[in-house]
């Protein structure tokens, strides 16, 4: 890590977390700890909770959980480093130059550089590369602007990136290269070649397109120290400087392409996958708006009505691009011309429209059958809006189009708000009875199988957290416990994390942060958390989690049904 862990404590201690918080989310007192709307998912009760005790906070409605570094990460959009060097400010520290330890990241930018530069150059030297550009219509200017290029068999970089200097292992921090058994391979053979560049003017990654057939039809850079898909938007480093009237949300990096090329330079697009709520975060940096303008297709349609939700859940006013005619932007713009996609873009129709316009394309609003089976859909889509003042603005518009009174039409939509809630209650009943048996745990994969075990080892450990002298009576054998009593492969490497922090005399679990992943970490103070406020000081609570874990690890119950009814009993109690 660059920064030094002494200089990271002392940045924790100067900022304290409900001061942080405070900058973001409203935060009121209850008991020892402070409450606010959590600002990682829409909510309307607050169950977002700062722990001052422990400097940790925790949403009881998403479960994001974390310190005041993983905080301000989260909250804006940061790495690590940033966040620390953000925080550092913040409280007047002064945080040394990275050496030579930290470099990592900074070195896989100059690498990735580098092989934009060499693809650049491959590009020209590539006759049947450069006839698919010119195919795909992309001229000279915008080749240059986008920073286009050619990937070669991919052993050329290998070995202009050597000459170069770097190291293997460098490269393949990069993902330029893969080692397996001591080969190297290249990872980009024969696409052309998409930079990915962030805010800052980083090369992050790369996406590659195939010129002929061929699967996968883009390969993109898997996430790297550098680079997270689900965190950044391609082109939004030109298009940040172009929004005033709100980006232009595509699928494709061809969409975007063609989109700056044709003027329309607010364009951005996701990185082969879904839209997230990092991405819907990052785009109301720079704007208020989104205009979605994804494919025509049935899959374009569905992403247009996650993205929408996604959007607005994020503060984001959003406005949604109806293509017909044409594949995509990227085909409709070659097909009818800019100023055509110009005037798309000014009938971009707001959330309603684009309800209404669809109901009317579906359903015959000359018949009452029509009308009937649209009142339907449009009530239960009027339903989730969580505006009661919209709701209302589209009630009376709903049944002026359907020519029926206001109460009526109100009247389908409260029913469909009780169905919806009850549902959602249903769901919430059902995941957390999930959560509890631990069914789709990706961070700790064995919980469903060992559900008893993972609840006493998560107690265990929350304690240890709590109380870092329980590590130095494990150690004078006051407890009988060791990596060996584990079940779960998680938790006994947590385990020895902790006894490993605290054996170094520290007690700040952030400082684990550099062996864990982000999810990981989430979880960590989740466990931390739960225990707070429970008996957790008792010496007597730690040793029966002890024997319960033991008794869970001796009786390991490898039937889920019998695992399930025994939880059922448990809860109808
Ligand atoms: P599309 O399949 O719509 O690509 O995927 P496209 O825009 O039509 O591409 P062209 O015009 O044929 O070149 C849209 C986006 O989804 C991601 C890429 O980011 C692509 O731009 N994608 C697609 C992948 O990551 N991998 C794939 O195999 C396909
Ligand atoms: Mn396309």
């Amino acid at each position: 890590m660059a920064i030094p862990d002494t200089i990271v404590e002392e940045i924790k201690s100067r900022s304290e977390i409900t001061d942080v918080i405070s900058a973001y989310v409203s935060l009121n007192r209850r008991g020892a700890n402070m409450v606010g709307l959590c600002p990682f998912h829409g909510e309307k009760t607050p169950s977002f909770t700062v722990f001052v005790g422990t400097q940790s906070y925790y949403c009881f409605g998403c479960g994001a959980a974390g310190d005041v570094i993983t905080f301000v990460r989260k909250r804006e959009n940061l790495g690590y480093e940033e966040a620390v060097r953000l925080l550092a400010s913040r409280c007047g520290v002064t945080v040394p130059e990275e050496d030579k330890g930290g470099v990592r990241r900074t070195k896989v930018y100059e690498i990735n550089r580098e092989a934009a530069k060499f693809f650049r150059s491959t590009l020209m030297k590539t006759e049947q590369a450069k006839a698919y550009l010119i195919k795909r219509g992309l001229g000279g200017k915008t080749v240059a602007r986008f920073g286009l290029g050619y990937s070669g068999t991919g052993f050329e970089l290998y070995r202009h990136l050597t000459s170069l200097g770097y190291k293997d292992e460098e490269m393949a921090a990069a993902s330029l290269i893969r080692i397996r058994n001591g080969k190297v391979s290249p990872f980009f053979r024969e696409r052309i070649m998409f930079p990915i560049i962030d805010v800052s003017g980083s090369v992050i990654g790369f996406g590659g397109r195939i010129t002929g057939n061929g699967e996968p039809k883009y390969l993109n850079t898997p996430d790297t120290v550098a680079f997270s898909k689900g965190r950044n938007l391609f082109a939004l480093n030109y298009a940040k400087d172009n929004c005033k009237d709100g980006l232009i949300l595509c699928e494709g990096y061809m969409d975007v392409i063609a989109m700056h090329a044709a003027g329309f330079r607010n364009a951005v697009a996701t990185l082969g996958t879904a839209l997230t709520a990092d991405q819907a975060r990052l785009m109301k940096r720079y704007a208020d708006k989104v205009i979605i303008s994804y494919d025509g297709d049935r899959a374009g349609k569905a992403a247009t009505a996650r993205a929408t939700s996604i959007l607005t859940e994020n503060g984001l006013d959003v406005r949604i691009l109806n293509i017909t005619g044409a594949k995509d932007p990227d085909e409709y713009i070659k097909s009818y011309g800019a100023d055509a996609f110009a005037r798309l873009l000014k009938g971009s129709e707001t959330k309603f429209e684009y309800m209404m316009s669809k109901a009317k394309e579906k359903y015959d609003f000359s018949t009452d059958e029509g009308k009937i089976k649209a009142a339907k859909e449009l009530s239960e889509q009027t339903a989730k809006v969580s505006s009661a003042v919209e709701r209302e603005l589209y009630t009376v518009k709903v049944a002026a189009e359907l020519g029926v009174s206001k109460e009526s039409f109100d009247a389908e939509v409260k029913k469909a708000r009780r169905r919806a809630e009850k549902e959602s209650g249903s769901k919430i009943k059902q995941e957390m009875q999930n959560k509890s048996l631990g069914i789709g745990d990706r961070i700790n994969p064995e919980h469903s199988q060992n559900p008893k075990a993972v609840a006493a080892e998560e107690a265990l450990l929350g304690i240890m957290m709590l109380h870092p002298e329980r590590a130095v009576q494990i150690r004078n054998g006051r407890f009988d416990l060791g990596e060996g009593d584990f079940v779960t492969e998680f938790s006994r490497r947590l385990f020895v994390s902790i006894m490993k922090l605290q054996g170094e005399g520290k007690t700040d679990i952030g400082m684990l942060g550099g062996e864990y992943s982000d999810a990981e970490m989430s979880r960590i103070y989740e466990i931390q958390v739960r225990r707070n406020g429970l008996d957790s000081a008792s010496e007597e609570v730690f040793d029966d989690n002890i024997k319960a874990l033991r008794k869970a690890k001796a009786t390991k119950a490898t039937d889920i049904d019998e695992i399930i009814r025994s939880k059922q009993a448990e809860n109808s109690k």
